[in-house]
């Protein structure tokens, strides 16, 4: 029996089922068929970016960069306040005054040696308290600290002999304004009552003797000075910026004074 179906072919049956898969076939095609001609034919490689595109990207990241240079703050993290509102909170500056700061600069700088009653210690570092190369002219004073001082030098009708650091910029490298405030505080505390010295004064001699590499000796501390800045107007506030105080540089830096330290550098062992 399964030979005569061998040779006639499948039953009736069998072919009206085969028949019937072969139409579906031919649907699906057709479907197919409709689907792959509203599609474009799928290629291999890639489709190059459209040059306008290009342009305008490049365009954008150039204005991106001058966008960032310009308003950027310097990339500094306190360049903008979340909490910014105009007027409201514009910084109060803290106005210390002089002799306030001079008070920390010298707990900092000078109380190690100096004590802080200002009193020093016998035969080793000389009293600040009521010395008068303390509450005298504001040159003296302004030269020790901004070049230092070594040798002999009589405090109070005592000697000492050591050596004082400089504290302008060959030395410690104090700015003018702390200088000028501890210079304003020494005058001032412990009981002496000498004037202010303003931090233009200060600004004044620093220049003055920027280049002067050498401590002062006692002797040539008092020499060659110019007009007292705070003369007429003893413990006087800063502000007072009288005429001559202005005059003073142009008068002081006359050859001879420049002169008057390379000589004075013989003794100098620093
Ligand atoms: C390392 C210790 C030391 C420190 C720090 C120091 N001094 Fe002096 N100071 C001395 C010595 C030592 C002398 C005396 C120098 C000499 O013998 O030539 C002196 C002298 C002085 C004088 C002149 C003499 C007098 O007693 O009037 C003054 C003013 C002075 N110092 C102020 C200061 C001030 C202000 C500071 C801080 C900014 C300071 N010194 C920091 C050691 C020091």
């Amino acid at each position: 029996m399964s030979e005569e179906e061998h040779i006639t072919g499948p039953s009736a049956k069998t072919r009206e089922s085969l028949e019937q898969a072969a139409m579906q076939d031919e649907q699906m095609q057709e479907v197919h068929a409709q689907l792959m001609r509203e599609k474009e034919e799928p290629s291999e490689g890639f489709s190059p970016v459209p040059i306008f595109l290009m342009f305008g990207f490049a365009a954008l990241c150039f204005w991106g960069g001058v966008y960032l240079v310009k308003y950027s703050g310097g990339f500094q993290a306190d360049a903008f306040s979340p909490y910014f509102r105009p007027g409201m909170d514009a910084p109060k500056a803290v106005e210390m005054t002089l002799f306030d700061r001079g008070a920390r600069v010298y707990r900092n700088q000078c109380l190690q040696c100096h004590q802080a009653d200002g009193l020093g210690v016998a035969g080793v570092w000389p009293p600040l308290a009521g010395s008068d190369w303390v509450t005298g002219h504001p040159q003296v004073i302004s030269r020790i600290l901004i070049s230092g001082l070594s040798g002999p030098i009589v405090v109070k009708g005592n000697t000492y002999n050591g050596v004082m650091p400089a504290f302008g910029s060959i030395g410690v490298g104090l700015n003018d304004r702390d200088i000028a405030a501890v210079i304003t505080y020494i005058r001032q505390e412990w009981g002496n009552t000498a004037s202010e010295v303003s931090i233009e004064t200060i600004s004044e001699y620093s220049a003055l003797y920027a280049s002067r590499s050498n401590p002062w000796q006692a002797a040539a501390l008092r020499e060659d000075l110019g007009p007292d800045p705070s003369a007429g107007a003893p413990a006087a506030p800063a502000e007072e910026a009288t005429p001559p105080e202005e005059a003073t540089p142009a008068e002081e830096a006359t050859p001879a004074e420049e002169a008057a330290p390379a000589e004075e550098a013989v003794v100098a062992q620093f």
